[in-house]
């Protein structure tokens, strides 16, 4: 018994390495030069597109320094890594293909270069509730205009789109985002936003796309319009 196990192994072993070696044709791949990582961008706008039914947000315009640490995060596992967050373990699973330093300075230049895009107003709330919360209890890290303070690991707020900003509240409020002990800018910000009620949520959202975030979105853009 165990020598006939021990000849299928090694059988499955040599049937194997064939395979790989057949397929690999020894190309030393980088993933540095600059078509490859133009193509890498691709890969991410497929969730990340301004235009078809996305599965993760708008990028456009993001601090750098934000998208950077962000994609290190979810490179090291320190976000994404939890399977009942569905759509950070989606995005864990789309920074599979980054390998390198390099990829992840040439994505984060390239989301905060691109032009940010018009956002459909998706949270209504009351918004000088939502005024007087902002103010007093984020400003001081995010600034009074949402332009953010890197100083204190905290991103500008002002090119998030509705539902992202209130999903993301009620993560970090929950504990899925935010939990990682090596997380220093998720536990700061989780630790901002443990008392809030979805009611407290709604306004500051309400209030921040109002006052200082993307331009209004026309709800149904009209094709025929476009193409005359
Ligand atoms: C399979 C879909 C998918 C692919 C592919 C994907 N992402 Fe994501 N990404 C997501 C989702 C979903 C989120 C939102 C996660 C959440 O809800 O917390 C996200 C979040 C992010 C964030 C965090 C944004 C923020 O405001 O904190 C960054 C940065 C990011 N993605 C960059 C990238 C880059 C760069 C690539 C290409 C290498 C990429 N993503 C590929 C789905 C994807
Ligand atoms: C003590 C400083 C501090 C306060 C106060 C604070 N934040 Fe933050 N916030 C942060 C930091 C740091 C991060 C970065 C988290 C990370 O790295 O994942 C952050 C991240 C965020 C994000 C995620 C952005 C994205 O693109 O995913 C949102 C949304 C946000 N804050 C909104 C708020 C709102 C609204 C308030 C007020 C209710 C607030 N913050 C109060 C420090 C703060």
């Amino acid at each position: 018994m165990f020598i006939r196990c021990a000849i299928f192994s090694a059988c499955f072993l040599v049937l194997v390495g064939s395979k790989v070696s057949g397929s690999e044709k020894s190309e030393a791949k980088t993933g540095n030069t600059m078509a490859e990582m133009k193509i890498l961008t691709r890969e991410c706008t497929v969730c990340h597109g301004v235009r078809e039914a996305q599965r993760g947000p708008i990028l456009n315009g993001m601090d750098h320094w934000y998208l950077s640490d962000q994609i290190h995060k979810f490179r090291s596992g320190i976000r994404g890594a939890r399977s009942s967050n569905k759509s950070e373990y989606l995005m864990g699973v789309g920074t599979r293909k980054v390998t390198t330093d390099l990829q992840v300075a040439f994505l984060s230049n390239w989301f905060a270069n691109q032009e940010p895009t018009p956002a459909l107003r998706t949270i209504r709330g009351d918004v000088e509730l939502g005024r007087e919360l902002y103010q007093r209890r984020c400003a001081s890290c995010h600034g009074v205009r949402g332009e953010g303070n890197r100083l204190l690991l905290s991103p500008s707020l002002n090119k998030l789109e509705g539902w992202y900003f209130l999903e993301q509240m009620r993560k970090f409020r929950s504990g899925e985002r935010g939990y990682h002990l090596r997380d220093e800018g998720g536990k700061i910000m989780a630790a901002a936003s443990k008392d809030f009620s979805d009611y407290d949520l709604k306004n500051i959202v309400a209030y921040s796309v109002e006052a200082f975030g993307l331009p209004e979105a026309q709800a149904v853009p009209d094709r025929t319009e476009r193409e005359k």
